[in-house]
C-alpha cells in the first residue's frame, strides 16, 4: 500500500476507536463511487504553512500519538490547500497560517458518497471565524489545544484526544493561541461540495469571550 492508503486506514482505525464517532465511520469507509460535479478546491501553495508542522510531535496524547507521526511522515504525499479566497472575513491568521487535506470524500483519494475526512492544520495564532455549513461535522483533536465556540455552548478549550461536536447548520469558530492544533475533521450529510457560510457576512464580528 501506498502513503495515501496507510493514513486513510489510521485515520480510520482512529474514529473506530472512539465509540462517539460510530455515526461517522459509514461515511468515510464507503465504496468507491465518483461523483460529478465534486468540488475540486484550488491547489494552494501551502508550503509554508506546512513547514511548520513537526511542532505537533510534541503535544500529542498517547493514543493519537501513532496518527500523528504517520501524518507527519507521509505530509509530502498530501494535497494541502486553502478553502477560502485571500480577501473572504475569515479572521486572523487562517488564510497564511492555516492548511487543510481531503483524505476521503468526493473528489479526494478515496470517494465515499456521503461523508468527507481529511487533515486540519492551524499553527498558533489563528482566529477562524464564526461559519456554518449543511454537514454535520466533527474536529478530532490529535495534537495540541484549541479553543471552539458555538452559539449553544459558547467558548471551551480542547485538546489532544477530545472530539468536539457541531450540528448541521450551527454557527461555530475556533482559535489557537501559543501551540499549533492538528485535527482529524469529517462531514457527514449533504450539500458536502458548498464553502461554509461566513459569520461576519451577515451577523458581525467574532463573538465575545475568545
Ligand atoms: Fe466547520
Amino acid at each position: 500500500m501506498g502513503a495515501l492508503d496507510n493514513l486513510y486506514c489510521a485515520a480510520r482505525a482512529y474514529l473506530a476507536s472512539r465509540p462517539d464517532c460510530a455515526a461517522y465511520m459509514p461515511t468515510v469507509t464507503g465504496a468507491s463511487v465518483p461523483q460529478p460535479g465534486a468540488m475540486s478546491f484550488a491547489q494552494s501553495d501551502c508550503s509554508d504553512v506546512v513547514r511548520h508542522m513537526d511542532r505537533v510531535a510534541k503535544t500529542a496524547c498517547p493514543a493519537t500519538q501513532p496518527l500523528v507521526d504517520q501524518l507527519l511522515s507521509a505530509r509530502d504525499a498530501v494535497a494541502w490547500f486553502q478553502v477560502y479566497k485571500p480577501d473572504d472575513l475569515v479572521g486572523k491568521g487562517k488564510i497564511d497560517r492555516t492548511a487543510v487535506s481531503l483524505l476521503a470524500g468526493p473528489g479526494a483519494a478515496f470517494e465515499p458518497e456521503h461523508g468527507r475526512m481529511g487533515f486540519y492544520f492551524l499553527r498558533d495564532g489563528v482566529e477562524y471565524a464564526p461559519h456554518a455549513h449543511a454537514p454535520r461535522e466533527i474536529y478530532a483533536i490529535l495534537s495540541g489545544t484549541a479553543r471552539y465556540w458555538n452559539e449553544v455552548s459558547g467558548w471551551s478549550a480542547y485538546g489532544a484526544g477530545d472530539v468536539i461536536y457541531t450540528l448541521e447548520h450551527r454557527w461555530h469558530a475556533m482559535t489557537t493561541c501559543n501551540e499549533p492544533v492538528l485535527i482529524l475533521w469529517a462531514w457527514i450529510g449533504e450539500d458536502l461540495n458548498l464553502v461554509p457560510v461566513l459569520w461576519e457576512e451577515d451577523q458581525g464580528s467574532i463573538p465575545d469571550g475568545a
